[in-house]
Parts: structure tokens; sequence; C-alpha cells
């Protein structure tokens, strides 16, 4: 067995060397001032055991790699009627398009992308406040990753809520095929403030060990969710990306504009990589390079 601490040592090694970072996201101007030359990668296996390299301790803006978490909450409140309002579907679209909405009437191809995500929180909010919704996602991530110390960033969602034209267009349009419940502001703060999370990438592998399927993990949702949360990781988790790191990288995966990807080995590993810049589909450029390389020299792939 290849030795795990020594691989992510040499990845984090290589990703420092070979210096080709990527670019920040630029359209929310936030994320647009971290600096792209870093690079962290946590792995819990099934025993347990952490191992990691890299700037793992730095707390990064996990986006919509919360929108797994909001996708597990938003099913345990609605079951499967949730699926009548969002589909299951890879869009093969750039996370925040917005042309496929108005071709199929306003039913978002997965919960994903972002008109999707605005949809699944809509339903996690329900009739309750903002705060209410926002504390029982809080709390989910919070328990998931046994850590209290995971919060959100006021002024990343406030700078998100100030230049988010797009996802406005996106709830506007959605409201306007009745597919919310709440008022597009109300729903669009409840979105921008989940997406506003922080963690480390210690901290996102801890909250990804629900996802592993395996004895004495944090049980949150039912092994049939955890199957199915897994399959929509694979097939959408990369927006029109999703296909080349189900070739590259051969697991389930769910990137954020953070710079930040979680992905599972089923009934092995829950691995949290974080590089801030990202590559043409929005996804993180090194560490999709070192999620790829981890896999193949550890032999993970659920083919
Ligand atoms: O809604 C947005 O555009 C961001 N809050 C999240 C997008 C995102 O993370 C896309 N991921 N690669």
């Amino acid at each position: 067995m290849p030795n795990l601490d020594t691989i992510l040592h040499q990845l984090d090694q290589k990703a420092r060397l070979d210096a080709d970072w990527g670019q920040v996201a630029s359209y929310i101007p936030q994320l647009a001032r971290v600096d792209p030359a870093q690079f962290a990668i946590s792995v819990v296996t099934a025993d347990g055991q952490l191992h990691q390299a890299g700037d793992h301790g730095v707390a990064f803006s996990v986006q919509s790699i919360t929108k797994v978490f909001t996708l597990a909450i938003a099913l345990g409140r609605s079951g499967d009627q949730l699926w009548t309002r969002v589909g299951r579907e890879p869009s093969g679209r750039a996370f925040n398009s917005i042309v496929q909405l108005e071709q199929e009437n306003g039913r978002p191809r997965n919960p994903f992308i972002n008109a999707g995500a605005i949809v699944t929180t809509d339903a996690v909010l329900g009739n309750r406040a903002p705060r209410e919704a926002l504390a029982e996602i809080i709390h989910f991530v919070r328990s998931a990753a046994g850590s209290g110390d995971i919060h959100i960033n006021e002024t990343v969602a406030a700078s998100e809520t100030a230049y988010g034209h797009r996802n406005f267009a996106l709830a506007h349009f959605l409201a306007a095929h009745d597919n919310l419940t709440n008022s597009p502001d109300k729903v669009l703060g409840t979105y921008f403030h989940h997406c506003a999370i922080e963690m480390t990438t210690a901290q996102l592998a801890m909250a990804g060990r629900f996802l592993i399927h395996a004895p004495n993990m944090p049980r949150l949702v039912s092994p049939r969710r955890i199957r199915r949360l897994n399959a929509m990781m694979l097939t959408c988790g990369h927006y029109d990306g999703s296909g080349d790191f189900a070739y590259r990288v051969g697991i389930p995966g769910k990137s954020g504009v953070g710079g930040g990807i979680l992905a599972i080995v089923p009934h092995q590993a829950a691995i949290a990589v974080w590089s801030p810049g990202l590559n043409r589909y929005g996804n993180s450029h090194r560490g999709t390079e070192a999620l790829a390389e981890l896999t193949t020299r550890m032999g993970w792939s659920i083919f």
C-alpha cells in the first residue's frame, strides 16, 4: 500500500514547484483578493485517521460545496417531492448559466448549478426566517465536521450580494415560474450566506465523513441517501467539467468557486483539497490535478 502521508507531502511540493495556479474567481470581489499561490489537502480515512499537507489550517470560502449539505437538508425536509422542482441531470453548462432555465420552463437541471441550489435553499427555508434556516445549515455542517469553530464570513456574503446580478436574475426567473415559495431577496440572502461558510481542508474533510458510508462515521442521512448524494456529486458536482473530473479523478466530488473540492472515496475516505486558482470550468486547477494524482497513486476509483 502506498504511503498516504508521503504522497500528500509530494503533492503539496509539486503544487508549489509547478506554480501554475489558475485564476481566482473575479466576480465576487472578496474572492478576487485571495492569493492564488496556496495549496492544502486533508484526507480522513474510514479508520478515522486524518492525513494532511500544505495550508490545511487556513479557512477558505467553501461556496458551492455547501450545496451538498443544503441538498442533504432539503431532501430531509421535502423528500422526493424536491425532484418535482429540480432535476437530476448534468447541465453541460456553466454553473451560473441562465439560458437553459428559460428553455426548460424554470426547472433547473440539477441542485448543484446555481439555479438548482437557489431552489434547494428555498426548500430548506420553508416558511422560516433565514436566520433559522442558516442555523440549521451551520448546525449540520458543524455536527458533520465535529467542530464548533465553523462560521459564515459576513463580508464575503455582502460582497456577493452587491455583485450577484446573475443570481438575482436566476431567482427572479424561478419566481416567474412559481418555483420559489419565498421572495427572491429572502432566498438569495440565505443562499449567499451559506455559500460564505468558511472551513479549513481539515474541517471540510471531516465534514465529508458522513458521505463515506463506513462504520464509525457520523450518521446524518440514510445509506440510500448517501449513495444518491454521491451519485449527484459524480454526475453534476463539477458542472460542465463533471465528465472530465469523473474521467481523470474517478470518484464523486463537489467543487466551489473559492477553490475547494470535497471528494469521496466510497467506503474508504473523504478528501478536501483547496487551491484558489480555477480552471476554465470554475473548479480548482491545482486541486483537480492533485486529486487526479492522489486517486491514481492510491488506486482509488469507483470504477
Ligand atoms: O452563486 C455563486 O456564484 C457562488 N456563491 C457559488 C458558485 C460556485 O461556487 C461555483 N463553483 N465552482
